[in-house]
């Protein structure tokens, strides 16, 4: 089994700073977490950003889907204005931008593929190059709901890590079906939604030595939390550590 943090920051720590920014990865790391989740997706001109949502609406001064611009134009958004309700210099990084200042911070990240629909290949292609031409040395795995992008990544960079995000058990895939698919393409761990989780999920997946993280909508509270790790979860996703002990 692969040993993560106990918690990891989401989207930097979403509820304290502006979601996926340098600042907002900043400030989790100077409140103790040592791995971070981002969540990326290509501009027009395939150059791995950091964006949430499908579209810029909620969380930038833009409007429509990140692949109708090149980065050139989504730079000058303001990224941070959402969250403080007034004009600030706060900008979507790129990937690239991210993995420096991880670097230089020594911070882990966990990359979550956040694909535009239908660039799913574009998207690995152009993480897998920036990671590749920078001088990124921390540890980072990756992540999504999508499973073709994680075996498109796993096609391109068979040793990286990998796991995927389940948000709910339907018709399509059932917890079985997770395990099965988890096992075939070598992913080290399952992401599941705090909602789906019980013992017998966490006792059927840790028997096929696989890693276990949980998110979910609203920051978890330490009781919360305290229940799930002694579960057997590893590592939960965190908005606000503020009341956790971290070292
Ligand atoms: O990877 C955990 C979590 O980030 C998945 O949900 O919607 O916040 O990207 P979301
Ligand atoms: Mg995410």
């Amino acid at each position: 089994m692969y040993n993560l943090p106990k918690l990891i920051g989401h989207r930097g720590v979403r509820n304290l700073s502006p979601e996926n920014t340098i600042e907002s990865i900043k400030l989790a790391k100077k409140m103790g977490l040592s791995w971070v989740e981002i969540d990326v997706k290509v501009s027009k001109d395939l150059i791995p950003i950091l964006l949430h949502d499908d579209s810029l609406d909620r969380t930038t001064t833009g409007q429509g889907i990140p692949l109708e611009f090149n980065y050139k134009y989504l730079k000058n958004l303001d990224a941070g204005f959402f969250f403080y309700n007034k004009k600030t210099n706060i900008c979507i990084p790129t990937l690239s931008e991210v993995l420096i200042l991880s670097e230089f911070y020594n911070i882990n990240l966990n990359i979550e593929l956040k694909p535009n629909i239908g660039f799913e290949k574009e998207n690995v292609n152009a993480i897998i190059n920036v990671l590749k031409t920078s001088n990124f040395n921390k540890k980072y795995y990756f992540s999504s709901f999508d499973l073709n992008s994680l075996v498109i990544m796993k096609e391109n960079l068979p040793s990286c890590r990998c796991g995927l995000l389940i948000d709910k058990f339907n018709k399509d895939i059932s917890l079985n079906d997770v395990i099965n698919i988890s096992k075939k393409y070598n992913f080290f761990c399952c992401g599941f939604n705090k909602n789906l989780i019980n013992y017998e999920i966490v006792k059927k997946i840790k028997n096929h030595n696989l890693n276990i993280t949980i998110f979910s909508e609203e920051n978890l509270s330490v009781n919360e939390a305290n229940k799930l790790w002694s579960m057997g979860i590893d590592s939960i996703f965190i908005d606000d550590p503020t009341e956790f002990q971290l070292d």
